[in-house]
């Protein structure tokens, strides 16, 4: 018998249980190698069916066509954050429009002005993070290489329900935090980043999909390392990757297709899961009050206060007793923050709110 908790972490995160044993009974030998996945060469034929089967996973559950790339690199979301604007944006004459609605995309537009022009267009940082822009709140350059937005904020609990219309300028996310929990349409984006250690697997993958015609926009004198275009020439393997991490998306992403039967019921099951936080929220007389404006609630960081900072302290040292960690807000905005990604089980988060319910009538 495992002593698993739920664990509410915004990542590294939860993984599914059952990939997680998949790759126990792997670890020494994979397929009768011999050999460890972390032993082998990223060079050799079983790393490079590791990459194609994930690989092609990703294209079907993310509806992919053909004309974009995906690379595994490394450096974190944060690292795109500067490989974006370095790879787009620098060039006579060419600007980009950023959205920003949390602490990332600040992050985000913070690296472009290092490498040239990037314009806020819309900022929700005077309402302190509340929710996403509305259409007519938008106002885009038409000349804009690309649009920034960040399709999750992890920190707030803010995420877009679906993708802004940016009249075909294509659009750049930072999909850290929602990646593979909902369907998109794909032929929307120029370019989609995602740090793997939420949604895909461990930390130290960083996943780049990027439409083909964009890489000409690469300059040539770029680092090696920080070019799109030498990794997608090289198939992510101008350097070695990180072999483990791709392999465990490998299993998460067969977990997706093959137990959960694709991204159309996995929003379902988030919708489902979120739900039972924000009503037990919406349900506590004001004693728990959610962050978020509820047109922009997120499905995968339930974020909400307590009438007092010493509530906040006590329920989540409360909420350890009762098997649940992860819970205390992110440092920059307090709170109580639940990430319940793909792999929370509903299970978990009954236990989360059945504890809210009581810890409310206690306190209340
Ligand atoms: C939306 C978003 N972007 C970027 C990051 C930074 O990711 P990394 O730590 O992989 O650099 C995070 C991390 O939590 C995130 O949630």
């Amino acid at each position: 018998m495992h002593n698993r908790i739920y664990n509410f972490s915004a990542g590294p995160a939860v993984l599914p249980e059952g990939v997680l044993e998949e790759a126990q009974k792997d670890l020494l030998s994979l397929k009768g190698l011999g050999m460890s996945v972390m032993e082998i060469s990223h060079r050799c034929k079983a790393a490079d069916e590791i990459f194609a089967t994930t690989d092609a996973n990703l294209r079907r559950l993310l509806r992919l066509g053909d004309n974009y790339k995906i690379l595994w690199l490394g450096g974190g979301a944060s690292q795109q954050f500067s490989m974006v604007p370095m790879n787009l944006l620098r060039g006579e004459g060419r600007s980009a429009d950023y959205i920003l609605t949390g602490s990332w995309g600040e992050k985000a537009i913070k690296e472009a002005k290092k490498e040239g022009t990037a314009r806020a267009i819309w900022t929700g940082k005077a309402e302190n993070f509340v929710r996403v822009p509305k259409p007519e709140e938008l106002n885009f350059d038409p000349k804009a290489v690309y649009v920034h937005y960040t399709s999750n904020e992890t920190i707030q609990g803010v995420q877009f329900e679906a993708e802004p219309d940016a009249g075909g300028i294509p659009l750049v996310c930072d999909a850290s935090s929602d990646i593979l929990s909902r369907p998109i349409d794909a032929s929307k984006y120029g370019l989609i980043y995602a740090g793997a250690q939420k949604n895909m697997g461990p930390a130290g993958l960083t996943v780049v999909i990027i439409r083909e015609d964009l890489l000409p926009l690469c300059g040539e004198n770029l680092p090696s390392m920080l070019s799109y275009r030498v990794h997608a020439e090289n198939n992510s393997v101008y350097n070695t990757p990180p072999v483990f991490a791709i392999y465990i998306l490998m299993l998460v992403t067969r977990w997706l297709i093959e137990i959960i039967g694709g991204l159309e019921p996995m929003a379902a099951i988030n919708k489902r899961k979120s739900q039972l936080l924000y009503d037990a929220i919406d349900s506590s007389g004001g004693f728990y009050r959610g962050h978020s404006d509820p047109s922009c609630r997120s499905a995968m960081n339930v974020t909400w206060r307590l009438p007092s900072e010493d509530l906040e302290k006590e329920f989540v040292a409360e909420a350890k007793k009762y098997s649940m960690d992860g819970l205390k807000g992110h440092r920059s905005v307090g709170g109580i923050r639940a990430s319940i990604y793909n792999a929370m089980p509903e299970k978990g988060v009954e236990t989360l709110r059945d504890f809210m319910k009581d810890f409310a009538s206690k306190k209340g």
